[in-house]
């Protein structure tokens, strides 16, 4: 490996002071004293805010800006809200927004929440037989609850808390392997604190009452691993547009609704058996999902990893909307498992969270699930139009512009006129640096 980087092994990092971890990085850049005012220069104004923006993670020496935007005239079940959405790139806000509007004079977004059970798991190594183990499984469970009851207390006065707990012979996979799977409701939480420290819990009945106890024929426990699962099938959101094919009128100047909507329900049905195009078809749904977690403070690493492994669940990828027309009726779906909290976590900690929940009224999760899966939906449906009729480059360098006349160092005149140029002509990098010759 050619080595680029002048960095070192270090120990003890994460207990240098922030002034000596900024020393240390700045050493490894050709302007030591440029790059100190750099990460200055993005610390918040207010020590207190920085602080807590420091305490988030470790080793935190400066802040990452996103741009925060807000996709107008969402209406989801009725009612008409505003999107935040945190996202870096150019044409997703825009996209959403154009969905949004288009939908909003046909009938809005419509959600339903199909259920919110997540999952967890103690995974466990043990030799006896799964009769024997069946048999006692009752005992075990009820010291499990037992053990657990300080933990769920909070949890069960909010209606949520364990639903069940499960014992899976997977022995057929690994010599010796079993499972318990306990699900959870959590409430408005996203909830993975709260599952994960149940499972520990489990495990120690497991180490306390298992391992080598006669009754069960002495053999030997070994818990592996006690962790939530990301994959939440039954955390599961349904979103939908519809309208009559006629309605679908000025979707595209250019295409009549019936030609609309037979390359429509092709490109859908190119993301059910092409993996190559079901990957991109969901990037653009969780261009809207993860846009709304993380201005919401949810995890999107979570929402990304479940949303895959629910498109890949037939053992084939496929795209996650669905599209029928009956009865001259569009309707086009999407249907994702999706663990997101409304309390709890960063989207109480962060103010920009909170901001994000404010003012969409401060949702339940159940609701937030509804909003997200909307987004989701939108910027899906928003990539699909423009694929199936004036193709995307179009909008998505309009919306780049800026980034590229930035990346020109363009005045604010250039840009004003760059882009009334670029109003009539096709963007490219190159137009744009042609176009700044000729004017400069
Ligand atoms: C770009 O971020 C997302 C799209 O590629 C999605 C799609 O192709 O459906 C436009």
């Amino acid at each position: 490996m050619e080595v680029m980087t002048k960095a070192r092994p270090i120990k003890g990092f994460s207990r240098l002071s922030k002034e000596d971890k900024i020393e240390e990085i700045v050493s490894l850049l050709q302007d030591p004293e440029a790059g100190i005012s750099l990460l200055k220069s993005f610390w918040h104004d207010d020590a207190n805010m920085q602080k807590l923006f420091e305490e988030f993670s470790e080793n935190t020496v400066s802040n990452y800006f996103f741009p925060y935007g807000v996709a107008p005239n969402f209406m989801i079940n009725g009612q008409v809200m505003m999107m935040p959405m945190v996202i870096e790139e150019s044409s997703v806000v825009a996209a959403a927004a154009n969905s949004a509007r288009f939908w909003i004079e046909r009938g809005g977004f419509h959600s339903k929440v199909i259920s919110t059970t997540k999952i967890g798991q103690v995974h466990f190594i043990w030799e006896g037989e799964d009769d024997i183990i069946q048999q006692h499984f009752a005992e075990l469970r009820t010291l499990m609850l037992q053990k657990t009851s300080s933990i769920t207390a909070n949890m069960e006065k909010r209606g949520g808390g364990i639903l069940d707990i499960e014992l899976l012979n997977k022995r057929n996979d690994i010599p010796g392997y079993y499972q318990v799977v306990a699900s959870f409701d959590t409430r408005d939480a996203m909830g993975a604190n709260f599952i994960n420290s149940c499972l520990e819990e489990f495990a120690d009945v497991l180490r306390e009452n298992l391992d080598l106890n006669p009754k069960y024929g002495g053999h030997e426990c070994q818990v592996i691993m006690s962790i939530l699962s990301n994959y939440t099938p039954e955390c599961l959101v349904e979103a939908w547009v519809e309208c009559p094919v006629a309605s679908l009128k000025g979707v595209d100047d250019s295409t009549e609704p019936e030609e609309f909507v037979n390359k429509f329900i092709k490109a859908v049905e190119i993301a059910q058996v092409d993996i190559h195009r079901a990957a991109t078809h969901n990037k653009g749904i969780f261009n809207g999902i993860d846009a709304v977690a993380l201005a919401t403070g949810n995890d999107f690493r979570a929402i990304e990893a479940c949303g895959h492994a629910y498109a890949a669940r037939s053992g084939s990828y496929k795209g996650l909307t669905e599209v029928e027309v009956k009865n001259n009726i569009f309707r086009y779906t999407l249907r994702i498992p999706m663990a997101l909290g409304s309390v709890g976590g960063l989207t109480s900690l962060h103010p920009m969270a909170r901001f994000s929940l404010e003012m969409m009224g401060n949702p339940s999760a159940e609701k937030l699930m509804m909003i997200a899966s909307a987004a989701g939906l939108a910027n899906n449906f928003s990539a699909l139009k423009s694929l199936v009729t004036k193709g995307i480059q179009k909008g998505h360098m309009k919306m780049h512009l800026l980034n590229i006349l930035n990346s020109f160092n363009a005045t604010d005149q250039e840009k004003e006129l760059a882009i009334e140029y670029f109003k009539t002509h096709k963007v490219s990098t190159r137009k744009v640096s042609d176009f700044l010759d000729q004017i400069r």
